[in-house]
């Protein structure tokens, strides 16, 4: 996945970084196959309820917010009911993409204070997109992701969506995202172009395998070829070591 570089030192906005009519094919068609190498990889359920996954990575800024809202989009394009739950719980974004408030959201949700119907948001971009922020950032996110009502609330939801895709925090940093374990059906793992190493990911891969998750597979982010001449360049390794996850969200 490769957005390229806008301008000199240039970020995008988030809903810039959004699947669009102006994205270039070649980025699209690769979300595409992404969505289609997944969907094969996790069938549909014979009673109905939802396919669920969750995405993953290595250390902060890899990209698994990018990667969960487009390809949450892409699914929602192929006329399935989708929800994006952004799970990271320290440092949600997801909310961002489509211009949404962060609560209430996730944690405002577990921990009691507002409702199902309150929490989940329709999209502007799609009619069959749906999200849930990550709410108000909380220090146990562990614990409200394995709570008794993350099980209740999830059995909720898989019966009103096709899919369920959760955005987590990095695996190689916290181990949030293995409570979801019991109700997803596997994992993908996002790594940035010289970013996590072999290493790296062997670490994170050998922590889904000790806890039965299945992999589906690395989804390779900020990879552009290398032009003879000019070197890497754009959306490589950014800072890992920051504390993550002490601020509150912020809207944009
Ligand atoms: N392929 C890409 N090209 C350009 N910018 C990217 C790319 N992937 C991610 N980014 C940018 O890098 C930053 C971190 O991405 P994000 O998805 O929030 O990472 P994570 O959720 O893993 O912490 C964001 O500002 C995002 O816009
Ligand atoms: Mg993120």
């Amino acid at each position: 996945m490769f957005f390229g570089k806008k301008k000199e030192q240039a970020v995008y906005e988030p809903k810039e970084m959004l699947l669009q009519e102006s994205t270039p094919f070649f980025l699209t068609e690769a979300y595409r196959s992404l969505k289609a190498n997944i969907s094969l990889s996790i069938p549909k359920k014979k009673d109905g309820k939802a396919v669920s996954f969750f995405i993953t990575s290595a250390f902060p800024n890899e990209g698994k917010s990018v990667v969960s809202a487009n390809l949450s989009l892409m699914f929602a394009l192929s006329n399935v009911k989708v929800l994006l739950i952004d799970a990271d719980m320290r440092k949600g974004t997801s909310h961002k993409y489509f211009s949404l408030p962060y609560k209430p959201g996730l944690s405002e949700l577990l921990s009691g204070s507002a409702t199902l119907d309150e929490v989940i948001h329709s999209t502007s971009v799609h009619e069959n997109l749906f999200v849930i922020s990550s709410g108000t950032r909380t220090p146990n996110p562990y614990e409200l992701l394995g709570s008794d009502s993350m099980a209740s609330v999830y059995e909720e939801l898989s019966t009103r969506f096709d899919y369920i895709i959760f955005d987590t925090s990095p695996l190689g940093m916290m181990a949030d995202c293995l409570a979801l374990v019991p109700y997803v059906d596997g994992c993908a793992i996002v790594s940035s172009y010289m970013g996590s190493t072999y290493k790296d990911l062997k670490n994170v891969v050998g922590k889904l395998q000790f806890s039965h998750c299945k992999v589906l597979g690395v989804i390779l982010n900020g990879y552009e070829e290398r032009k003879k001449g000019y070197g890497r360049y754009g959306y490589g390794k950014y800072g890992y070591n920051y504390r993550y996850g002490d601020e509150e969200p912020s809207e944009n």
